[in-house]
């Protein structure tokens, strides 16, 4: 049995599928593979580990549906037609709650580097821009006290209501469709509708999954409600806010600011002009990319080819259902 792995995975990974007497190819080159590439590669395999970006369509999975497996290296999984994986009786893998914490650090630096124009003023330096500033210039401001809103509380968004609340105190809203229960009783966190989330944070931070209901979930009219003073933060996907709408929601003064690891498109065009605003951070999709949470991943996702390969059910399952069907 043999897996194609379309990207440069940590090295725990690839020892636990040499340990359990999987082959593999990888794609080292520094190159997204196109669609027609990753569909010949997999033709001669069994299982494809995914750490890309391209979408694994009703077309890729028709010419693969051979494959024992889809195991990804990332918890979402918007870039699979997971129906018709579930159609065709794919297992879809994916790495739940090991980058939690990494992901939630992400959209703390953000918070934090968004209130203090942090960036900006970095890029002022290297600009040769640090002259004389009066007391009243370049002025952030503090977060404590602040509401902090989550629009999906899951794993990640606790993670943060935590490090927000112990840091600066922050009171915790939330909106979400389940209670999260240990947010209430831990963090004093409230839920509360889409409408008053919206219209109560001070930060308003997105970690939902991309789905119908979610793309473009923050635009226009949304922005307009928000306090004038308030932060919007996405470390989600880029597809949940509307990356125009946000733009001008900003030069109006409807929002103070926006922190993002995810933009829409990916890679963000280096002429967007959210690039060149004081109250805006934005970082290339780093969530999880510490040392900890990617050697997590590459570890999740490699336990997952191997129990598919073992005819086992994988252990982080995102379509259940092909075992209740088969
Ligand atoms: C994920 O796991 O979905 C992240 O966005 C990838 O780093």
């Amino acid at each position: 049995m043999t897996v194609f792995i379309d990207r440069v995975i940590p090295q725990i990974g690839l020892d636990l599928l040499q340990e359990a007497g999987i082959s593999y190819e990888q794609h080292t080159e520094n190159r997204e593979l196109s669609k027609a590439e990753l569909i010949a590669k997999c033709q001669a395999h069994d299982a494809l580990l995914s750490a890309g970006w391209g979408p694994l369509d009703k077309e890729f999975l028709q010419e693969c549906k051979h494959l024992k497996v889809v195991s990804l290296h990332s918890v979402g999984y918007d870039r699979v037609d997971v129906r018709e994986a579930t159609r065709l009786k794919i297992p879809v893998g994916n790495t739940p709650d090991v980058l939690s914490e990494a992901t939630a650090d992400t959209a703390f630096l953000l918070m934090l580097t968004v209130s203090r124009k942090a960036l900006f003023l970095h890029k002022k330096i290297i600009q040769g821009q640090w002259g004389f500033s009066q007391p009243t210039d370049d002025l952030g401001f503090s977060l404590t006290g602040k509401t902090l809103g989550i629009f999906g509380l899951g794993n990640i968004g606790y993670e943060l209501a935590k490090k927000a609340n112990a840091a600066f105190h922050m009171p915790i809203i939330y909106h979400n469709r389940s209670t999260n229960q240990q947010a209430e009783k831990e963090l004093g966190a409230k839920k509360v509708s889409f409408e008053e989330l919206v219209q109560q944070s001070d930060v308003l931070a997105a970690f939902s999954t991309l789905t119908a209901d979610t793309k473009n979930k923050f635009n226009k009219s949304v922005f307009a409600q928000m306090k004038p003073s308030a932060i919007f933060i996405n470390a989600s996907r880029g597809g949940v806010h509307n990356e125009e709408d946000l733009i001008n929601a900003i030069q109006q003064g409807q929002i103070w600011g926006a922190g993002l690891d995810v933009t829409n498109p990916e890679p963000m065009h280096s002429d967007n002009p959210l690039l060149t605003m004081p109250t805006v951070a934005v970082f290339p999709h780093i969530g999880s990319a510490t040392k900890e949470a990617r050697d997590g991943m590459a570890t999740l996702a490699a336990k997952n080819v191997i129990a598919a390969l073992k005819g086992e059910h994988l252990p982080h399952l995102v379509n259940p259902e092909i075992y209740q069907t088969k």
